[in-house]
């Protein structure tokens, strides 16, 4: 079973029960994460850009628990004797113990100089997994829909800084994608958006509402 553990604003988990993949570990200061920081599990370690609420608690996490980070280097190569790191950059793929890695463009900035923002597609567990980071809605959403079919997107509609709802309506159009998970809102006031709205908004795709804390079964 490939399970997604949703911890609040971007940050959640894919564990094929076998490995665990944390993303943008941002758990300190997140007025919405379900667990803490020196208690999440990972064996790998993504992280999409720079932001503080994206790398967060990333540092201290592959410190703690051995994880490997994947990113940009700029962002992702963290120092230390112990740390594991695997620098990429857009458009690189690896293959790994449970599928496969593919970073892919994001539209926003960066939050370190050289720091290029990505998302990923994920190959795990039977299912193709696109997490868009933080980014507006492009039309190269099409292209990665067309290189992978997507089985789940999770995508931000908290509006300001990323796509709203009505964008990311449409990056569900673009990427074919047949299942979405919502993220990146209601943290804060500013990036308060109502996901019901956005499920009236998206066409031919269902969309799965995950509060803080809860999971959801990928294979489902
Ligand atoms: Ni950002
Ligand atoms: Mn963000």
């Amino acid at each position: 079973m490939l399970k997604f553990n949703f911890y609040g604003h971007a940050c959640f988990q894919l564990d094929d029960g076998k490995y665990k993949l944390l993303f943008d570990p941002f758990l300190t200061g997140n007025p919405l994460a379900s667990i803490k920081a020196d208690e999440v599990e990972a064996d790998y370690l993504l992280v999409t850009h720079a932001h503080g609420d994206h790398s967060g608690d990333g540092y201290d996490i592959v410190t703690r628990t051995g994880a490997t980070a994947i990113g940009i280097p700029e962002i992702t190569d963290f120092g230390g004797a112990n740390v594991k790191t695997i620098g990429m950059n857009l458009g690189g793929t690896l293959k790994l113990p449970f599928g496969f890695v593919r970073m892919v463009p994001a539209l926003h900035s960066s939050g370190i100089q050289g720091g290029t923002p990505c998302g990923y597609v994920v190959g795990i567990g039977g299912q193709v997994v696109y997490f868009a980071g933080d980014t507006c809605l492009f039309g190269d959403m099409k292209l990665i829909g067309e290189r992978d079919k997507i089985d789940w997107a999770i995508l931000p509609i908290g509006d300001h800084f990323t796509m709203g709802i009505e964008d990311a309506a449409k990056a569900v159009e673009l990427l074919g994608a047949k299942n979405v998970i919502p993220v990146h809102y209601n943290t804060w006031e500013i990036i308060k958006q109502d996901p019901e709205e956005f499920k009236k908004l998206v066409k031919g795709a269902n969309v799965h509402i995950v509060k803080p804390g809860e999971s959801l079964n990928l294979n489902a």
